[in-house]
């Protein structure tokens, strides 16, 4: 068997650029810019934090994922399958990804389960929600009695989503239903941010996003900017290798890393711009905690005209951000036992799907299990593992994604060599990479001590990380 670069066997691709463009842009966009950036700028400060995670997605995203693109692209091939090809000794650095991936996927298609009772529930019963909005979350976690609902069906539900489109394959599946769903997401992000913005008493809101104020700015913002960025882009996890890995060599590289981080960033963007003015304008506690999404909002939606149809709206738009993120996981972890393993696509994903929902059962169980104790789980502060989802998310959001992302900067940078990378992003002079001396020093120094300082600070200081 051949092992030439680019010489995969019968491996599939990515139909036209588009697709493929809106496949990453859908791994990216995900319960990280609709669940946590929002949440996120307004404890950093508003528009002091937006204007630093742009510098950084533009400096440090932008480089990281240019260093999957080439090391996917270049050897056509899953992240485990892509590093030994390239060195043999490294190809820990596509395993640690695809692990890391396994245990996201866990909490991602349980999380992606709470939505779908969510939306079911603004159509069906918004005035309970009104009621008591913490109540109903606690009650869908299993306040009273086992959470079939919350932790079986409604996961199993996302989960068949994702598993279905999985086994259908790259181009029809993964590509058709981005193609889909994308657009339709930002048409439901348009819709929601033109409301918000126009309530009443929204300019304050408005305000905060727009006037900096850099007298606030400290290590702490710049950290959580970092942590933010890389799992909003989806790095770390060598799905951007296995996603790069599907594309012709035609395609030209720079534009899609930048067309796929701006697209990123916009919806972040937008999603701050659809929160954070209609929570000034209808006066919610914000306490943007894990919890806000499922809880705070409620209070938002009640107050808005209209609002169970806003409300089912917004869950619809975090279902297609989650479901077009999870699948990119997925896929990670299927091409790996795929092609490593030589499993059938069938069998793999059944195989992942089953190991990965155990997993996710027992974080839903532990968050009932945090609540009760009175330690909700909160993305934004501290590092207590109240229960398993605590310590399952201080794992993978704040350790191994950046630990990854670490790992994949120091290969291109270091070991495989930035001429190397920046010959695949040339094909032979087929397409000048301007920034190519900028890049190189990017993916050598600044990306990794930038990494380091996310990982060193979490660990010690225990900062505002994930
Ligand atoms: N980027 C996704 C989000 O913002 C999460 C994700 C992380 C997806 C890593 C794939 C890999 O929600």
């Amino acid at each position: 068997m051949s092992h030439t670069p680019g010489e995969g066997k019968h491996r599939a691709q990515w139909a036209s650029s588009l697709g493929f463009i809106l496949a990453a842009a859908g791994s990216a966009v995900g319960l990280g810019n609709i669940w946590k950036f929002p949440g996120k700028a307004y404890n950093g400060g508003g528009a002091t934090f937006i204007i630093i995670y742009i510098i950084i997605v533009a400096l440090i995203g932008t480089t990281a994922m240019m260093a999957e693109f080439v090391i996917g692209r270049h050897t056509q091939k899953n992240a485990v399958g892509a590093l030994r090809q390239l060195n043999k000794k490294f190809s820990w650095v596509g395993g640690l990804g695809i692990f890391t991936g396994f245990l996201i996927f866990g909490y991602y298609s349980q999380v992606g389960g709470w939505v779908i009772y969510y939306i079911a529930s603004y159509i069906i019963c918004p005035s309970k929600i009104f009621a008591d909005s913490q109540a109903f979350f606690y009650e869908m976690l299993g306040a009273n009695g086992f959470p079939w609902l919350g932790a079986i069906v409604c996961p199993l539900i996302f989960m068949g989503l994702v598993i279905f489109v999985i086994i259908k394959g790259v181009e029809a599946g993964i590509e058709k239903i981005n193609k889909v769903l994308m657009p339709a997401l930002f048409l439901l992000l348009i819709v929601l941010t033109v409301r918000s913005v126009t309530l009443p008493g929204a300019s304050d809101g408005l305000k905060y996003l727009l006037t900096p104020d850099f007298s606030k700015l400290d290590f702490d913002t710049v950290l959580m900017a970092l942590g933010q960025a890389f799992f909003s882009l989806s790095l770390g996890m060598g799905i951007m290798v296995t996603y790069g890995s599907y594309l012709k060599k035609e395609e030209n590289l720079v534009k899609n890393v930048g067309l796929v981080c701006t697209l990123d960033t916009v919806v972040a963007l937008l999603a701050g711009f659809m929160i954070i003015p209609a929570v000034f304008a209808t006066g919610v506690e914000p306490g943007m905690g894990g919890g806000f999404a499922f809880i705070s909002l409620a209070g938002v939606f009640e107050k808005m005209t209209a609002g169970p149809v806003f409300g089912c709206m917004f869950y619809l738009l975090l279902f297609f951000a989650a479901l077009t993120s999870a699948i990119s996981i997925m896929e990670g972890t299927v091409a790996y036992v795929t092609e490593e393993k030589k499993v059938s696509r069938k069998k793999a994903t059944a195989l992942i799907g089953v190991s990965t929902f155990i997993i996710g059962i027992l974080y839903t169980l532990s968050q009932l299990y945090a609540s009760i104790k009175g330690i909700w789980f909160d993305f934004a502060n501290g590092v207590t593992f109240p229960g398993f989802g605590d310590f399952l998310e201080f794992l993978t959001d704040r350790l191994l994604t950046p630990l990854g992302s670490l790992t994949f900067c120091i290969f291109v940078g270091w070991i495989w060599t930035t001429k190397k990378g920046i010959a695949e992003v040339e094909r032979d002079g087929i397409y000048s990479f301007k920034l190519k001396n900028v890049w190189a020093v990017l993916v050598k120094y600044i990306a990794p001590l930038a990494i380091l300082a996310i990982l060193i600070g979490g660990m010690v200081f225990g900062l505002a990380l994930s």
